[in-house]
């Protein structure tokens, strides 16, 4: 079982405090039989080239690295904050992708309204480059919660979308969630787990909801696209018809 998103690594962001709190979220992890974690510190780009933010990431990976648990593989990625302004090279961009991969876990504004020029900025990233960016926590962007149309836009452009865990825990973006499983639409999930209080990690809540609604089989192959995204072969995501919000449902 793959988490797919977490900060785990100490002292990059707003993540684990320390050594001590990154060994038991990595503990937490192996006791609900996670045997893969990801590691996505926040990059915002403010403070630090990509290439500055990759040095400190080894230098923090290499002093936690004695402390996870046998049995666990880490895996290193970065979750990239993408407003379309004041972008990085797309050179040094990439060198921020998940484990060497193709694959860039990309974070969209929460706050400013998304404009075009933000959607044609990525698209121009992937033509560029031929990189498939994953949406990180897509129904956790109000933007997306009133327009979800955006999220066949980003489809159409090749993007795979992330959902958090907790979202199965949460009425509306529980609803969203189940609009997306039944497009096949969860390429990935992760716990987006920042310390051992009301950020632990915690996929169970998600994977009971989903077999309760007749999604067990979804999750299955949630981690096998996630396995295959990690080996770094090629998932492209498939159209299906828009989500369309009515009466405060997503259908
Ligand atoms: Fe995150």
């Amino acid at each position: 079982m793959i988490d797919f998103h977490t900060h785990i690594l100490p002292h990059l962001d707003d993540g684990a405090k320390d050594t001590a709190m990154a060994k038991a979220m990595l503990e937490a992890e192996c006791k609900q039989g996670v045997t893969d974690v990801l590691f996505t510190p926040h990059y915002y780009g403010r403070k630090h080239s990509p290439a500055r933010f990759l040095e400190k990431r080894n230098e923090a990976w290499a002093h936690l690295k004695p402390n996870v648990p046998e049995g666990l593989t880490v895996h290193l990625g970065a979750e990239v904050h993408f407003t379309g302004v004041n972008v990085p090279d797309y050179d040094e961009l990439c060198k921020l992708s998940i484990a060497d991969t193709k694959y860039i876990l990309i974070e969209f504004p929460f706050t400013n309204k998304w404009t075009h020029d933000l959607l044609e900025q990525l698209g121009d990233f992937v033509y560029e480059t031929g990189y498939t960016p994953i949406i990180a926590h897509v129904e956790r962007y109000r933007e997306v919660l009133s327009r979800p149309a955006y999220l066949t836009e980003l489809i159409d452009m090749g993007c795979l979308l992330q959902v958090n865990a907790s979202a199965f825990e949460m009425k509306r973006e529980k609803r969203l969630a189940l609009a997306l499983l039944k497009r096949g639409w969860i390429h990935c999930i992760g716990t987006d787990a920042h310390d051992m209080g009301v950020r632990k990690p915690n996929f169970s809540v998600a994977k009971a909801a989903m077999q309760e609604a007749g999604f067990g089989e979804s999750w299955d192959k949630i981690q096998a696209t996630m396995q295959a995204i990690l080996r770094g072969e090629e998932v492209k995501p498939q159209m299906d018809k828009p989500i369309k919000k009515f009466l405060g449902k997503y259908i």
